[in-house]
C-alpha cells in the first residue's frame, strides 16, 4: 500500500497499437506530475484503463475491470479511477452510470488533459467527463513513457475516413488527420538520438497518411525519408488499406534498407459479395493482384493478415471463398476475429446474422488451415539465418532471450543479449508462431 503524499500510477491497456502509444503518453503525462509506476491498481493512486471497443469482448471486460476496482475505490476513497480510449468515447456518459467510482472519463483526442482532469476531480470530488470532437495537440508529440527502450510508436495520423460497414473506429476516432512530415521525422531522428532503433508507424489508413494537409499522399515519401537517420535500424508500419496500398508503398519499401520486408494487409474475407457489404472497396482479385505486386517488389516479404469470420450473410460458399484465398495467398499469419456486431454501424443492422455455432465451426476451420500454412512456411526457414533484434529474456524460458526477424518472426535463442541487440541467429526449428535458433558464431 503506498503512502497518500507517494503519488503512483498504474495503466493497463486494450485494443491496437495505437491504445499502446496513447498509454505510453498517458504514462509519460503521469511520470512529469512525479507519479511512479506500479505493478497493481490496489498499490496506485492513479488506476487508468485505455480501453477499445473494436468487438464486443472488449466491452464486457472494462465493465468486469471496473467492477473489481469498486471495492479497491471503498478501501481507498483518495485513489483516482481513469477511463480513456475508445469505449470512453463510444460510452461517453454510460461508464459513469453504470460504475460511478469512476473519476475521470476521457477521449482520445484530448489526453493531454490527463493531468488537469484529475486535478479537476481531485477538487470538485465529483466525476469529470471530458471529450474533444478535434485533435488539439498530436499526442507523440506529448512526453512519453516507452516499455522497451529501442522501440518507439510514431502515430502518423489519427482517425479513418473509411467507412467499413462492421467497423466502429470512424465514430470513435474521427475523421483523418496527419502529422507534418516535419514533425514526424523530427521525433524519429529525436527518439534516435535516444537510444531508439526500431519504430513503428501508426494510423488507422497510412496509405493516405498527408491526403489531408498535403493533398496528396505521402506515405511512400514518408518511408522514403526516414531511411538514413542515425540509429534508426528498423521501421516497421500499421495498417495499410489494401485499396489505398500502391506501387509507390511497395517499391519504397524495396528500395528502403531500413522498412522492414513485412507487410499486414488486413484482407477482412475472400468473398467479393461480403467484400462489398463490408465496403471495403477492392474485390478477391484486386487483393490479390496487390499482393502478388507486393511480393514481386518486395524481396523475401512476410505478409499478415486479418480475417473476420460470421460477417451478416456469409453463406457456406464465401466462407469457403476466405478458405481459398488464405490457401492461394499463403499469409505468414492471419489474426482471425469472429464478427462482433457494434451497435451504431451499419452491419449491426444487416440481415443474415450468423448463428454462433456456425461462426465458431467456421473460425476453427479457418484457424487449423492457417495454423498449417504458418507452420509450413516458418519450417522452409529452417537452416537458414537472419537478422534478428532482441526484445528481452524469452518469457518461456530464462535461459533463452526473445527477439524479432525484419519479416516480424519471433524467434527464441539462448544468447546473453540485451533489448535492442541485432544478432545473427541460425533457424533450427519451427512452430506456426514462432522460430527457434541459435546464435551464430
Ligand atoms: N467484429 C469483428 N472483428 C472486427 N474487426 C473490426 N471490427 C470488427 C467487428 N465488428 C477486426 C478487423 C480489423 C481488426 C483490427 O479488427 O479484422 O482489421
Ligand atoms: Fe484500436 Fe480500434 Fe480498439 Fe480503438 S477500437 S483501441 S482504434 S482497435
Amino acid at each position: 500500500m503506498t503512502t497518500t503524499d507517494e503519488r503512483t500510477y498504474w495503466i493497463r491497456t486494450f485494443g491496437c497499437q495505437m491504445n499502446e502509444h496513447d498509454s505510453e503518453r498517458l504514462a509519460g503525462l503521469l511520470e512529469v506530475q512525479g507519479y511512479r509506476k506500479v505493478d497493481s491498481p490496489d498499490d496506485a493512486s492513479v488506476a487508468v484503463f485505455n480501453t477499445c471497443a473494436i468487438r464486443e469482448n472488449a466491452d464486457n471486460r472494462l465493465y468486469g475491470n471496473l467492477g473489481r476496482m469498486k471495492s479497491v475505490k471503498e478501501a481507498r476513497p483518495e485513489m483516482k479511477i481513469v477511463v480513456g480510449g475508445c469505449l470512453a468515447e463510444k460510452d461517453r456518459d454510460v461508464i459513469v452510470r453504470k460504475a460511478p467510482w469512476v473519476d475521470v472519463v476521457l477521449g482520445t483526442r484530448n489526453i493531454e488533459a490527463l493531468p488537469g482532469l484529475l486535478r479537476k476531480a481531485e477538487e470538485s470530488g465529483i466525476p469529470v467527463v471530458e471529450f474533444s470532437e478535434t485533435l488539439n495537440v498530436f499526442p507523440s508529440a506529448l512526453p512519453a513513457r516507452r516499455d522497451k527502450s529501442f522501440h518507439a510508436w510514431v502515430a502518423i495520423q489519427y482517425g479513418c475516413n473509411n467507412a467499413c460497414t462492421f467497423c466502429i473506429v470512424p465514430s470513435v476516432r474521427g475523421v483523418e488527420a496527419s502529422r507534418r512530415l516535419g514533425d514526424v521525422l523530427g521525433e524519429v531522428k529525436q527518439l534516435c538520438s535516444t537510444g531508439v532503433s526500431e519504430v513503428t508507424l501508426l494510423g488507422q489508413n497510412v496509405n493516405s497518411y498527408g491526403r489531408d494537409i498535403y493533398r496528396t499522399p505521402k506515405f511512400a515519401d514518408l518511408l522514403l525519408a526516414l531511411d538514413g537517420i542515425e540509429g534508426l535500424e528498423r521501421v516497421r508500419y500499421t495498417s495499410p488499406h489494401p485499396k489505398d496500398f500502391r506501387e509507390p508503398v511497395a517499391r519504397a519499401m524495396a528500395e528502403s534498407s531500413v522498412v522492414c520486408e513485412h507487410l499486414h494487409l488486413p484482407v477482412q474475407s475472400g468473398s467479393s459479395r461480403l467484400l462489398k457489404r463490408m465496403k471495403r472497396s477492392y474485390t478477391r482479385e484486386k487483393y490479390l493482384e496487390k499482393l502478388h505486386m507486393a511480393r514481386e517488389l518486395v524481396d523475401g516479404l512476410a505478409v499478415t493478415t486479418d480475417i473476420i469470420v460470421g460477417f451478416p450473410g456469409e453463406t457456406e460458399q464465401d466462407f469457403e471463398a476466405t478458405m481459398s484465398l488464405v490457401e492461394q495467398a499463403r499469409f505468414d499469419a492471419a489474426y482471425t476475429f469472429k464478427y462482433s456486431a457494434r451497435p451504431g454501424t451499419e452491419a449491426a443492422e444487416m440481415d443474415g446474422q450468423v448463428a454462433p455455432e456456425v461462426v465458431s465451426r467456421r473460425f476453427e476451420r479457418l484457424a487449423a488451415l492457417q495454423q498449417q500454412i504458418s507452420l509450413e512456411l516458418n519450417e522452409q526457414m529452417v537452416d537458414s539465418t537472419v537478422q534478428v533484434m532482441v526484445e528481452g529474456p524469452s518469457k518461456k524460458n530464462p535461459d533463452k532471450v526473445t527477439g524479432r526477424t525484419r519479416t516480424n518472426k519471433l524467434v527464441h535463442f539462448a544468447a546473453a543479449a540485451g533489448q535492442g541487440e541485432l544478432l545473427e541467429v541460425k533457424i533450427t526449428g519451427a512452430a506456426p508462431s514462432h522460430l527457434e535458433g541459435c546464435l551464430v558464431g
